[in-house]
C-alpha cells in the first residue's frame, strides 16, 4: 500500500484545472451519492489489464488506445458506439496481422468527459464565459447558466459510463467481435472509401486461415479467442472528487482501486509530482497513463516515474508522448535515454494529436500528414535506441467527420465546417484511424523484418 495515502489525501495538495462549483453542499452530496453507486469496472479486470500491459512493456504486444477527445450527453447513441466500435476493431485487426503480436485494446471511452483547458475564459465576439470543462462539468452551450459547473452532471457521466460499457462488453463478448465477422465490419464503411480495399485483401487472408483452422477443427464454436475480444476502458483522471467516490477496495487482495475505468492517465497540464492528480493516482493499482508534453524533463520525469511506479512493475505505467511532429526528436531521445539508464520498466506510446493541433479557418484542425509523421518519428527514434514503440493513443471517431486536414480522401481547409462535430479537440474520422492503422502495421512489419535480419546475421 502506497505509504501515507488514503482516496481523498489529494485534498490536501494544491489543484489545477479543478473547476469551482457554486454549491459546495450538493457537491458533496452528489459525491456522497457516486460512492454508493456500484463500481463501474472490476479490479480483477485492471489487473488482466497490467498484465497485457506488462507483456507491451516487455516487447510482446502493441497498445492500441483511442476514441473521443470528450466524449458527449447529447452524442450518445448505440450507432455512435457501434460505429466507433467497428473501426476500433478493424484497426486492431490490421495492426495484429502486421505485427504478428497482441494488440491490447483501449478505448477513451466510458468515461472520458472531464477537459483540461488552457484558458479559464472563452471569449466569443467579445462576450467572456467560464470556458467549456467537459459535459460531467458544465455545458457547451455558450451562455452564462450552461456554464455553471453542476454536480448533477457527475451522476448523468456514471450513468452514461455504464450504459456504454454495457453495450461495449455486449459486443466484446457477444459475438460481434467474432473473428467470422471480419468482413461484415466494413459494411458500415462507404463504399467508395480509399481505405476498403485494402481492408478487404487483409480481411480475405483472415477468412482463409479461419476457413483452415476450422478444417483442422480450431472455429469460433470451440475456441473463445476466436469468438471474443478483450476491450479496456480508460479516460483522464481530471475530476478527482468522482474518481475519489469511485474509488474502492478489492475484496481480494485489500488493494484500492479505481473503478470509473480499467486505466486512468495524468494529463500534461496536470502532472506536477506535489499535486493532486500525481498523488489520487499513486494510490491506485490500475494501469496508469502519463502524458509527456515537450516540458518534461529526464529528472522529472525519473521522479513522476518513481512516485507512481516505485515498484517498477512492468504494466503498472504507460508514458504516452505528445511532442508534436516538428518536436519530437528534440525531446524523445533524451527520455527514452534516461528511462533504460535508470532501468525502469514502461510501455512506451505516441499521442500524435495533442502536439499538432492549428487552427484553419478559426476550426481547431490537425493535419493527417503531422499525424503520420510524428508516429514514424516516434518508430524511428526506437528503432535508433533499441527500444520498443509500444503503442499509439489517438483521438477518433467511427463517423465520417471532417475534423483534421488531409488523409487519401483528402479533408482540406474549406471542408471543415461540413461536420465539424468535436466537443473538444479534432479527431481522426474512420478512414484516416485505418489509414493510420495501415501505416502502424507497415511500420511495425519494417522492424519485425529487422530484427529477423539481426537475429539470422547475428
Ligand atoms: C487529451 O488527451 O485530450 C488531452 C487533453 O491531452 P494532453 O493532456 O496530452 O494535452
Ligand atoms: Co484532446
Amino acid at each position: 500500500m502506497a505509504d501515507n495515502w488514503t482516496p481523498d489525501s489529494w485534498r490536501s495538495k494544491p489543484i489545477l484545472q479543478v473547476p469551482e462549483y457554486p454549491d459546495p453542499v450538493a457537491l458533496d452530496d452528489t459525491e456522497k451519492r457516486l460512492a454508493s453507486y456500484p463500481p463501474l469496472v472490476f479490479a480483477g479486470e485492471a489487473r488482466l489489464l497490467r498484465d497485457r500491459l506488462a507483456d507491451v512493456a516487455n516487447g510482446k504486444g502493441f497498445l492500441l488506445q483511442g476514441g473521443d477527445c470528450a466524449e458527449s450527453f447529447a452524442e450518445h447513441g448505440a450507432d455512435n458506439i457501434r460505429d466507433f466500435f467497428r473501426v476500433f476493431l478493424q484497426m486492431a485487426v490490421v495492426l495484429t496481422f502486421g505485427a504478428q503480436q497482441p494488440v491490447v485494446k483501449i478505448g477513451r471511452i466510458a468515461g472520458q468527459f472531464a477537459k483540461p483547458r488552457s484558458s479559464n475564459i472563452e471569449n466569443k465576439d467579445g462576450v467572456e464565459l467560464p470556458s467549456y470543462r467537459g459535459d460531467i462539468i458544465n455545458g457547451i452551450e455558450f451562455d452564462e447558466a450552461s456554464r455553471i459547473p453542476d454536480p448533477q452532471r457527475q451522476v448523468m457521466a456514471y450513468r452514461q459510463s455504464a450504459a456504454t460499457l454495457n453495450l461495449l462488453r455486449a459486443f466484446a463478448q457477444g459475438g460481434y467481435a467474432n473473428l467470422d465477422n471480419v468482413h461484415q465490419w466494413m459494411l458500415g464503411f462507404v463504399k467508395d472509401s480509399p481505405q476498403a480495399e485494402r481492408y478487404r485483401k487483409l480481411a480475405d487472408r483472415i477468412s482463409e486461415t479461419m476457413d483452415f483452422m476450422r478444417a483442422v477443427g480450431i472455429t469460433a464454436e470451440n475456441h473463445a479467442r476466436l469468438r471474443e475480444t478483450d476491450f479496456f476502458t480508460s479516460h483522464e483522471a481530471l475530476l478527482l472528487g468522482y474518481e475519489e467516490a469511485l474509488t474502492r477496495t478489492d475484496s481480494t487482495s485489500g488493494e484500492w482501486y479505481g473503478t470509473s475505468g480499467h486505466m486512468i492517465w495524468i494529463g500534461d497540464r496536470t502532472r506536477q509530482p506535489d499535486h493532486a492528480h500525481v498523488e489520487y493516482c499513486r494510490g491506485i493499482k490500475n494501469p496508469l497513463g502519463l502524458k509527456c508534453g515537450p516540458s518534461m524533463d529526464p529528472d522529472g520525469l525519473i521522479e513522476l516515474i518513481d512516485l507512481l511506479n516505485p515498484e517498477n512493475d512492468p504494466g503498472r505505467l504507460t508514458l504516452i508522448a505528445r511532442f508534436g511532429h516538428d518536436k519530437v526528436a528534440d525531446h524523445l531521445p533524451q527520455l527514452i535515454r534516461v528511462v533504460e539508464r535508470e532501468g525502469k520498466k514502461v510501455v512506451w506510446s505516441c499521442d500524435p494529436m495533442h502536439g499538432n493541433t492549428i487552427t484553419l479557418n478559426s476550426y481547431k484542425t490537425r493535419p493527417f500528414e503531422r499525424v503520420l509523421s510524428e508516429v514514424e518519428s516516434f518508430f524511428q527514434i526506437h528503432r535508433a535506441e533499441g527500444t520498443h514503440p509500444g503503442g499509439i493513443h489517438i483521438e477518433m471517431t467511427g463517423k465520417d467527420v471532417t475534423e483534421c486536414t488531409g488523409g487519401a480522401r483528402a479533408v482540406t481547409a474549406e471542408d471543415l465546417s461540413d461536420r465539424y462535430h468535436t466537443h473538444c479537440d479534432p479527431r481522426l474520422n474512420s478512414d484516416q484511424a485505418l489509414e493510420l492503422a495501415f501505416l502502424v502495421a507497415e511500420l511495425m512489419k519494417g522492424g519485425r523484418d529487422e530484427e529477423t535480419r539481426v537475429t539470422a546475421a547475428g
